[in-house]
C-alpha cells in the first residue's frame, strides 16, 4: 500500500516524530512518502496535525481520508468548518501512564500535606498533624474516558475512594460512576480533591463555576490538566481569597503560555506547571497512528474518531 501523508505540525515535532513515524508506517506494511512540505494538497491522503500556525484551511485535500491529531484534545481543530475530512484524536498509551503519574503525584501532594514538611523546614517538630489514609480522602474524577478513568483506576489502586462524572453513564469497577446535573452536584458536595480531565467543548466551558465550586466542602483542592477554561479563572481566584478552596494545581489555562502578570503565577495556594502533564509521547504515538492508516486503508473502521457534534 502506498499513501502521502503531510505532517503539518510544527518543525519540532518533525524533528522528534519523523524517524518513529517512517519506523512505525513500515513495520504496520504501509509504502509512504512522508514530509512536512506541502506538495499538491489534492494528492494528500493523511494530514498527521498538530496546531501551529500553518493549517487551517482543509478545502483543497480533496483525496485525505483522514486528519490524525497528534493531540489528544481536539478544541481547536474541531470546529474548523473547512474540515470535512474524518478527524482522528490522539490515544497513546504513553500519553496515558504520563497522565496517571501526573494526577496520582499531586493527588498524594496535597493528600499527605507534603508542602509543610518540604517548604517549611525550620527546626521545629510538628509531629500532631498526620494525614488522614487514602480510604479516608474522597477523590472526585471529572471526564471519565481515556485519560480519567485510567487515573481514577490508580487512585482507587491506592483506596481512595473516587467518584467519577461523565456525559453518559458509565460503570467502572471499584470507582462510584455518576453523570448529569444531580449526579455532578452529588459528586462535588463529597470531593475533597477534584481532578478535571474532559475535553473542552461548548458543554464544558467554565463546568467549574462560582455557584459549582461553592458546592465543595470547605477546603477542597482542584486539580486540573484538562483545559484552562473548564474552570472560571475569577470565581477559582475568588474562592482561593475565601479559603473556600484550599489549593488549586493548573497545568492548562485560558492562555498558554499562561502571562507573567496572571495573578495565578504569585498566588501561595495556586500551583501553575506548563503544560507537561501528559505529552504525546512519539515512539507510541506514531504506532498507533500507523495502526490507524493501515486500518483505513484495509477498509477497516480507525480508531478514536472525534463525533465532531459532541465535540470530542
Ligand atoms: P476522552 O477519552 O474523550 O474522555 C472525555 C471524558 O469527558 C468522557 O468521560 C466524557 O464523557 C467526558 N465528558 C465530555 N463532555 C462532557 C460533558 N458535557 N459532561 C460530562 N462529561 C463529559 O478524553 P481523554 O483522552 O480522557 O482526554 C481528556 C482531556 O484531557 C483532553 O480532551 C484534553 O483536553 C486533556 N489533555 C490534557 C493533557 C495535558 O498535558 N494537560 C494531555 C492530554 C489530554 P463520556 O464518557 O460520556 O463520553
Ligand atoms: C495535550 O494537551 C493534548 O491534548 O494532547
Amino acid at each position: 500500500m502506498s499513501v502521502t501523508i503531510h505532517f503539518a505540525a510544527s518543525r519540532d515535532d518533525w524533528e522528534n516524530y519523523a524517524p518513529h513515524l517512517r519506523r512505525a508506517l513500515a513495520e504496520a506494511g504501509l509504502d509512504a512518502a512522508l514530509s512536512p512540505e506541502l506538495g499538491d494538497p489534492a494528492a494528500v491522503d493523511y494530514i498527521v496535525y498538530a496546531p501551529h500556525e500553518g493549517l487551517s484551511d482543509f478545502t483543497p485535500f480533496v483525496r485525505c481520508k483522514a486528519v490524525l491529531s497528534l493531540w489528544a484534545g481536539v478544541e481547536r481543530i474541531a470546529p474548523n468548518p473547512t474540515l470535512t475530512q474524518p478527524l482522528v484524536r490522539m490515544v497513546d498509551p504513553g500519553m496515558t501512564e504520563s497522565m496517571v503519574e501526573y494526577v496520582v503525584g499531586h493527588v498524594l501532594r496535597h493528600h499527605l500535606g507534603m508542602d509543610a514538611h518540604i517548604l517549611g523546614q525550620d527546626g521545629v517538630w510538628r509531629n500532631r498533624v498526620r494525614p488522614p489514609i487514602a480510604r479516608e480522602r474522597n477523590v472526585a474524577m471529572l471526564g471519565l474516558g481515556v485519560l480519567g478513568s485510567s487515573a481514577a483506576r490508580a487512585l482507587a489502586a491506592l483506596n481512595f475512594p473516587v467518584m467519577g462524572w461523565s456525559r453518559s453513564a458509565r460503570t467502572i469497577p471499584g470507582i462510584d460512576c455518576r453523570s448529569g446535573e444531580d449526579g455532578l452536584r452529588a459528586v462535588l458536595a463529597r470531593a475533597e480533591i477534584v481532578v478535571l480531565l474532559m475535553p473542552l467543548t461548548a458543554e464544558t466551558r467554565d463546568l467549574l463555576n462560582a455557584e459549582r465550586l461553592a458546592l465543595l466542602p470547605k477546603g477542597a483542592v482542584i486539580i486540573n490538566p484538562g483545559r484552562g477554561p473548564l474552570v472560571d479563572d475569577e470565581a477559582l481566584l475568588a474562592a482561593l481569597e475565601a479559603g473556600r478552596i484550599g489549593h488549586a494545581t493548573l497545568d492548562v489555562f485560558r492562555t498558554e503560555p499562561l502571562p507573567p502578570e496572571h495573578p495565578f503565577w504569585a498566588h501561595p495556594r495556586v500551583t501553575v506547571t506548563p503544560h507537561i502533564a501528559a505529552d504525546t509521547r512519539a515512539v507510541t504515538a506514531t504506532r498507533v497512528i500507523a495502526e490507524n492508516i493501515r486500518r483505513a486503508e484495509a477498509g477497516e473502521p480507525m480508531a478514536n474518531l472525534v463525533d465532531r457534534g459532541r465535540g470530542y
